[in-house]
């Protein structure tokens, strides 16, 4: 036993210095140093470990927590398991945000997870806002290649002055650059790390068709391996403190490297299912971020022609991916 874990710890490590990085280098945080509840005490969990963190939403109320500090820029990353079985309705959030701080123009940066209806995959969103850019909405949404209610997964967020990444194990599965054109539509005021799990029984499953049925609850998420590995901001100062070592990471690892950016785009042309720079009911012409790929756009188009625009008999016939048998009625709220 003690020879396979030691094994076992040198090849993690041997595979982190293949891939020059990975988050076992990165130091876990503790929920007593690092967070504090947020709303729905009663149903907040922190395992005896102080590492571990169980939320639940029951007909009373949902739960959740937020980091001490706010941060401007990081790498931020939770092991999460989602409520096994019906969970159309419920919503968990992993996302960073200064809504608290700047009402009217706030900045945010979220993954979602949008419950499921039993024999379906969930679907998660990710998401981002600048400077009260609530109006204009850069929603993607996707399903995965694994259940994530049957194990802890980790999903990450990178950000710095130039880059948005948003990861799944470690894959990168979308990235937004920054562009002039953006203004401030990009995040670029220091933000807390939220973690929640709520009732979206109006939104969240399929534009609102399932709502939470409590029959099914409660509904347990749970959240380990919690990284915050960033330039906390000082509330005195108000100045962004780094550690080198994170300045250093994060330099490195908003440069995709180009195995990961294949991984990227394999992932995309497998489980992408909803991008705002492809959909023409809300956008006549994509946003200036948008860097369109025209695989994405055809295989988008072929899957749902009333959101992305129709497409041609020919490419219909041509189209044999993994949607479909994948419900394509989805809307946004
Ligand atoms: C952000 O919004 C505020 C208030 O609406 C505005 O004064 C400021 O110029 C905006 N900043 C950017 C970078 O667009």
């Amino acid at each position: 036993m003690e020879t396979l874990s030691r094994f076992l710890v040198f090849m993690s490590l041997f595979s982190g210095l293949v891939s020059g990085y990975t988050l076992q280098n990165l130091p876990i945080t503790s929920f007593e140093e690092s967070y504090t509840q947020l709303f729905g005490a009663k149903n907040l969990f922190v395992h005896k470990d102080g590492k571990s963190v169980r939320l639940t939403l029951d007909e009373r109320t949902g739960s959740g927590f937020v980091s001490n500090d706010l941060y401007l820029h990081g790498f931020f990353s939770a092991s999460i398991k989602l409520p096994s079985d019906y969970s159309a309705g419920v919503v968990v959030a992993f996302y960073m945000s200064n809504g608290d701080t700047y009402e009217k123009n706030h900045d945010e940066i979220d993954f979602e997870f949008l419950g499921n209806i039993r024999g379906r995959e969930w679907r998660i969103q990710t998401n981002i806002y600048g400077n009260g850019s609530t109006h204009l909405g850069r929603e993607e949404r996707c399903n995965l290649w694994f259940d994530p209610t049957e194990d802890y997964h980790q999903y990450s967020i990178l950000w710095s002055d130039s880059h948005i990444i948003f990861y799944v194990d470690n894959v990168p599965i979308r990235e937004v650059k920054r562009t002039s054109s953006m203004g401030g539509d990009f995040p670029s005021k220091p933000m807390s790390l939220y973690t929640t799990i709520w009732d979206g029984s109006k939104w969240a499953t399929n534009g609102g068709k399932y709502g939470v049925n409590y029959k099914y609850g409660p509904y347990i998420a749970r959240f380990s391996d919690l990284v915050l590995h960033g330039c906390a901001v000082d509330p005195i100062e108000q100045f962004p403190k780094c550690e080198e070592r994170a300045i250093e990471y994060i330099r490195a690892a908003q440069e995709i490297s180009p195995s990961e950016r294949a991984k990227m785009e394999v992932f995309r042309r497998k489980h992408m299912t909803y991008s705002y720079c492809y959909d023409r009911t809300r956008y006549k012409v994509s946003l200036p971020d948008c860097v369109v790929n025209p695989a994405e756009a055809h295989r988008l188009r072929v899957y749902d022609p009333v959101t992305f625009g129709s497409s041609s008999r020919d490419e219909r016939r041509l189209f044999v991916g993994p949607l479909s048998n994948a419900n394509s009625a989805e809307s946004s709220s």
